[in-house]
C-alpha cells in the first residue's frame, strides 16, 4: 500500500540539503546522524562537488569506493600501473600478481581487431524488402547529406559513417525493418554522436517516403519505432594474449608445470562447455575489466552487455577466454568486444577518471582497449590459477578477515593478533567477533 510519507512530488526541485532532510526524516531511524554522515562525504571543495553532483540527478552525497592500482602490467611493450575501482577484495591483488608473473614472460600482447560501432533505426514500412532495398540508392545520399554538418568534425579525425544498409525482420514482426549503420568514432565511445545521427536519419526516412517519386499512397507512411546504438559490437574487438613455455609455469603451483598447464586448460574448457561455469568464469574477467572501466570513466554496463552477447554468439553462453597447449607452449587469450572512449563523456568530467587516463599515459581508445583486455585476462588467469591449485578461499579469507576487523573497529594490535590467529583457520564473522571480544575482556 502506498505510504504517503514516503512519496513526494517535486523532489528534484528541492535544494540538496532539503532533499537529504526529506530522505533522512522519512526513511531513517536516526535522521541527524545519517544527515551528518551523508554531508561528511561531500567534497570539501564546492566546485569539485558541483561537478560530481551534475554527473547524475537527485544527488545527496558521494559514494566512495576504493581506488587502487595494479602495477607491473607489460602491455605491447609498454609498462603500466593500471587504476582499478572495485568493491571486491582480492581483485586488485590478483591482477597485480598476474601482471608480475607475466612481466618477465613477455607480458600481454594485444591486438585491436576492429573498431566498428553500430546503431539502428527501427521502423515499420508496409512495402517489401526488395522494394525497400531499391529505395536505398536514392535514400542513402539523402541520409548522408542530412547529417553532413554533424559528421564534419568526426571526419576530420578520421571517423564518421562507414556503411548504411537495411535489414529485414518482417517475417518476425509485420513490416519491421532496420536501417543498419556502422560508425567509426575514433577516440570517443560515440554514444551521443551515433544516437544524434540515427535520430536525424529517422526523420529523413519519414521525409523521403513522403516525397519520393513513384511511391504509392499506402507506402508513404513510415512508423519510426526508435533510433539507438547497439551495445553489441562484435567488430569493435581486441585480442589479448599471454604465452610461455609450459616449464615456466612451475612457479604457479605446487605441482609439476605440465600438470598445472593441463588443469588450467581443462578449467578454461569447462567454461567453454558449461554455461553455469562460463558465467562465473566470465564474471572473473569482468572483475578486472569493470574495475578499469570505472576508473577511466567508461560505461561498464555497455561493455558487459556487449561482451555477454558475444559470449553467447554460438547459441550457447561460453567462456570469453581460451587456452591451448601446443608442443611445449602454453597460450592463453581473450577476444573481447570493447567500445571505449578516452575523450568526451565522463572521461572529460570526472576528476579521478581524468587522472586515471593520465596515469595510463593518456592512451587513445585502441590503447585503452588493449589495457582493459589485459586487465581482464590477468584477472582470469589469477582466478583460474587459484581455482585449480589452492582454491580461492585462501586468498579471499585474508582480505575478508581485514574487512571484518574493520567492521568491528579493531585496533592495529587486535588486527595483528587476529591475523596470526586466523592464518590457518576458516574465517567467519562470528569467530572473528568472539576472538576480538575475548581480546577486549
Ligand atoms: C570471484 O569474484 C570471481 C571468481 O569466481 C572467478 C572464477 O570462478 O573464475 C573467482
Amino acid at each position: 500500500m502506498e505510504d504517503k510519507k514516503r512519496t513526494i512530488s517535486g523532489f528534484s526541485k528541492l535544494s540538496k540539503r532539503k532533499k537529504i532532510k526529506w530522505i533522512v526524516e522519512n526513511f531513517f531511524k536516526d535522521p541527524e546522524k545519517v544527515m551528518h554522515e551523508l554531508v561528511s562525504y561531500w567534497h570539501k571543495d564546492e566546485k569539485e562537488q558541483k561537478i560530481l553532483d551534475e554527473i547524475s540527478e537527485n544527488t545527496l552525497s558521494n559514494y566512495p569506493l576504493p581506488y587502487g592500482v595494479a602495477p607491473n602490467f607489460l602491455v605491447n611493450a609498454e609498462t603500466y600501473a593500471i587504476p582499478m575501482v572495485t568493491e571486491e577484495s582480492s581483485v586488485v591483488a590478483a591482477a597485480a600478481s598476474a601482471a608480475k608473473f607475466w612481466l618477465s614472460r613477455g607480458g600481454f600482447k594485444c591486438e585491436v581487431l576492429g573498431t566498428e560501432k553500430l546503431g539502428h533505426v527501427h521502423f515499420f514500412w508496409p512495402g517489401s524488402f526488395f522494394e525497400l532495398k531499391s529505395h536505398m540508392v536514392n535514400l542513402k545520399p539523402q541520409l548522408m547529406a542530412s547529417v553532413a554538418h554533424m559528421t564534419a568534425n568526426m571526419e576530420k579525425r578520421g571517423g564518421g559513417i562507414r556503411e548504411i544498409t537495411v535489414r529485414d525482420f518482417s517475417d518476425e514482426m509485420d513490416d519491421y525493418y532496420q536501417l543498419f549503420v556502422s560508425f567509426e568514432t575514433c577516440d570517443s565511445m560515440g554514444a551521443n554522436f551515433i544516437n544524434s545521427i540515427l535520430e536525424q536519419f529517422a526523420q529523413e526516412i519519414e521525409r523521403y517516403f513522403l516525397h519520393a517519386e513513384g511511391v504509392s499512397a499506402e507506402h508513404r507512411q513510415v512508423e519510426i519505432l526508435m533510433s539507438i546504438l547497439s551495445n553489441y559490437t562484435p567488430d569493435c574487438m581486441v585480442r589479448a594474449e599471454v604465452s610461455c613455455d609450459i616449464e615456466e609455469l612451475r612457479a604457479c603451483a605446487d605441482m609439476p608445470a605440465k600438470d598445472f598447464a593441463e588443469r588450467f586448460c581443462k578449467a578454461v574448457k569447462a567454461a567453454y562447455i558449461d554455461p553455469y561455469r562460463a558465467t562465473t568464469h566470465n564474471k572473473g574477467i569482468f572483475n578486472g575489466v569493470d574495475a578499469v572501466l570505472i576508473a577511466t570513466g567508461n560505461d561498464f554496463r555497455a561493455v558487459e552487455s556487449g561482451a555477454h552477447a558475444y559470449a553467447s554468439r554460438s547459441g550457447r553462453y561460453r567462456s570469453l577466454s581460451h587456452c591451448s597447449l601446443e608442443g611445449d607452449r602454453f597460450r592463453f587469450w581473450i577476444d573481447l568486444p570493447l567500445a571505449l572512449g578516452t575523450v568526451g563523456g565522463l572521461t572529460a568530467v570526472h576528476p579521478i577518471a581524468k587522472r586515471s587516463l593520465e596515469l595510463l599515459g593518456k592512451p587513445n581508445a585502441q590503447e585503452l582497449m588493449c589495457i582493459v583486455a589485459a586487465a581482464g585476462l590477468a584477472q582470469n588467469f589469477a582466478a583460474v590459477r587459484s581455482l585449480v591449485t589452492t582454491g580461492i578461499q585462501k586468498g579471499h579469507m585474508k582480505m575478508h578477515l581485514g574487512n571484518i576487523l574493520n567492521t568491528l573497529g579493531a585496533s592495529d594490535q587486535e588486527k595483528e593478533r587476529a591475523q596470526s590467529h586466523f592464518a590457518d583457520q576458516t574465517v567467519s564473522f562470528h569467530d572473528v567477533k568472539s576472538f576480538v571480544e575475548d581480546l577486549r575482556l
